[in-house]
């Protein structure tokens, strides 16, 4: 059965990001395993090399390594700073990184179908750091998949209740969704496209 990691760039309590990666979890198909990292669960240090052999820090980076180890494919809702990843991200893909080269650990992005997403609140949803995430997560071997889903003026997208608005719901994102993972699925069996 296929597997997804589904972890999110920004660690703020009422992340939208967070919104529109449950908006995303809920488009995965039947049949497909989800794995939701909270940014609670990440809880590393700001990288240090000299930190490499803290036992504490290699503990935890053992655990976040194995969770996306175990995973056939990873969905990323990120927003932009600056126009470019947040330090929360490029930090916890640096460690998870490393790990491969402190204890000889297979590296846990190879080959990695990566769809990437983002929200903010102003006009660009994000979309300008995409070309910076394709560098990051091509670059540690992972292959992001061609399409995104950004999520502009993303503090108007959901209702008091907690729905997202069908007015700026990109019914496209149902289609997309269904083309990554039906991309994973191909890419786990190496079957023909
Ligand atoms: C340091 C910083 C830089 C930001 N830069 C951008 C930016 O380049 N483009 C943008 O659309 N929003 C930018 N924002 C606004 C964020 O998109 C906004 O805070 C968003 O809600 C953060 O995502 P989250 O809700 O998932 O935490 C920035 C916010 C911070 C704190």
């Amino acid at each position: 059965m296929t597997r997804l990691l589904l972890f999110c760039g920004s660690q703020r309590r009422a992340s939208l990001n967070t919104r529109l990666l449950d908006e995303v979890a809920r488009l995965v198909p039947d049949g497909v395993t989800l794995d939701m990292l909270p940014p609670n669960a990440v809880d590393l240090p700001l990288f240090d090399q000299d930190r490499e052999e803290d036992p504490t820090v290699r503990g935890r980076l053992a655990i976040l390594h194995a969770r996306f180890a175990a995973a056939d494919a990873l969905i990323l809702a990120s927003p932009e700073y600056n126009g470019l990843m947040t330090p929360y991200l490029k930090n916890l893909i640096d460690w998870v990184s490393r790990l491969p080269r402190l204890d000889g650990a297979a590296n846990a992005f190879l080959d990695k179908p990566v769809l990437l997403c983002s929200a903010t609140p102003g006009w660009s949803g994000g979309g300008v750091a995409i070309p910076a995430l394709r560098t990051l997560f091509g670059h540690v071997g992972a292959i992001p998949f061609g399409e995104t889903i950004c999520l502009p003026y993303a503090a108007q997208a959901w209702d008091a209740d907690g729905r997202l608005n069908p007015a700026v719901l990109d019914f496209n994102w149902s289609a997309c969704v269904a083309r990554f993972c039906a991309f994973v699925a191909r890419q786990a069996t190496g079957a023909p496209a």
